[in-house]
């Protein structure tokens, strides 16, 4: 099933979210808050998801933003490694819900640093887990729903530039390698929802193919591409910068400086809109010039 290209939207409103709900893991972590935030005031209501809960006094922001907005905001407290479960809950979130779920932005993210010769094996494999499974898990669920919906959708995974190069100064193996297997698992997904119907008829029977003969069903596309923030100023690289660190991060860029959560916004905002009608299983690195550098 494919979709007519979106000529239409006027020019204003190819940033624009209403009518739509857009689920956002790590939703009580700094990215996650913010960009929650301008999609509320871009007319989308949001379902903020998080392992934690959110912090009173942003949250109280988070219904300022939405009340004024006109738009709604929603927490569900989940574990991204346990989402494979999450389907199940959906069935009492979805009568919550004004509108279908449309879009996700892939926020949830734990990072460890660790010489690798040291590096204790079951902190990699978590760091692994909450950052590729975890991101794999939701990514999954809400496709699931938005199959169930017969909607369009747009994904954003939250990589880093860490998938494409290794941090200088600060040893994080697991962190970036699981953030380049953001990377490879946009472009998959991106493949398989697409256009589900390019995909060679039949299926190998095996582990992972119970029913090799079941007929695959069209859904509308749904986009999946990958967003790569430089280095943020948020309470993850607090240490980092305690260290003298940040001073560094700051020389290796080529704006001369490290970035601020606010500076996701649009980049976000862009991939989950029509503005992006065209992009799918890209990676929108966004590092004041880091890696070209
Ligand atoms: N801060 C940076 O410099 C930077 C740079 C590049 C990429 N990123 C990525 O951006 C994303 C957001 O980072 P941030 O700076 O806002 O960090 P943050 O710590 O403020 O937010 C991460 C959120 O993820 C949640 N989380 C962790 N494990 C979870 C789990 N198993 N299930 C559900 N939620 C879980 C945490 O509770 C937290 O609220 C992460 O994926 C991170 O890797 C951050």
């Amino acid at each position: 099933m494919t979709c007519p290209a979106p000529v239409h939207i006027p020019t204003k409103d190819l940033f624009r979210l209403d009518g739509r709900t857009i689920f956002v893991s790590g939703g009580a972590g700094a990215l996650g808050t913010t960009v929650g935030k301008a999609i509320l005031e871009s007319g989308g209501d949001v379902l903020f998801s998080d392992m934690s809960l959110p912090n009173v006094d942003t949250w109280r922001e988070i219904e300022k933003t939405s009340t004024a907005n006109r738009t709604k905001a929603f927490y569900y407290q989940l574990n991204a490694t346990e989402a494979d479960h999450f389907p199940k809950s959906f069935d009492t979130i979805r009568n919550m819900l004004r509108f279908p779920l449309r879009g996700l932005v892939a926020c949830a993210g734990i990072s460890g640093e660790c010489d690798a010769c040291d590096y204790p094996v079951d902190v990699f494999r978590k760091i692994v887990d909450v950052n590729l499974m975890g991101t794999f898990l939701i990514a999954r669920a809400v496709a699931k729903e938005m199959h169930t919906a017969n909607v369009t959708g747009s994904m954003v995974l939250v990589a880093s530039m860490s998938g494409w190069v290794a941090n200088k100064g600060i040893n994080t193996a697991p962190y970036n390698a699981s953030k380049s297997a953001i990377h490879q698992l946009t472009r998959s997904l991106a493949a398989e929802w697409g256009h589900p119907q390019n995909t060679f008829p039949g299926r190998t029977p095996g582990d992972a193919n119970p029913n090799p003969d079941e007929e695959r069903k069209p859904y509308p596309p749904i986009r999946v591409n990958s967003l790569s923030p430089g280095h943020i100023e948020t309470p993850i690289t607090d240490a980092a910068k305690q260290r003298g660190l940040q001073e560094h991060w700051e020389k290796q860029n080529m704006l001369g400086r490290i970035s601020q959560p606010e500076e996701y916004r649009a980049p976000t905002l862009f991939l989950l809109a029509e503005g992006s009608s065209f992009m799918t299983g890209a990676d929108l690195r966004v590092d004041g010039g880091h890696c070209a550098w």
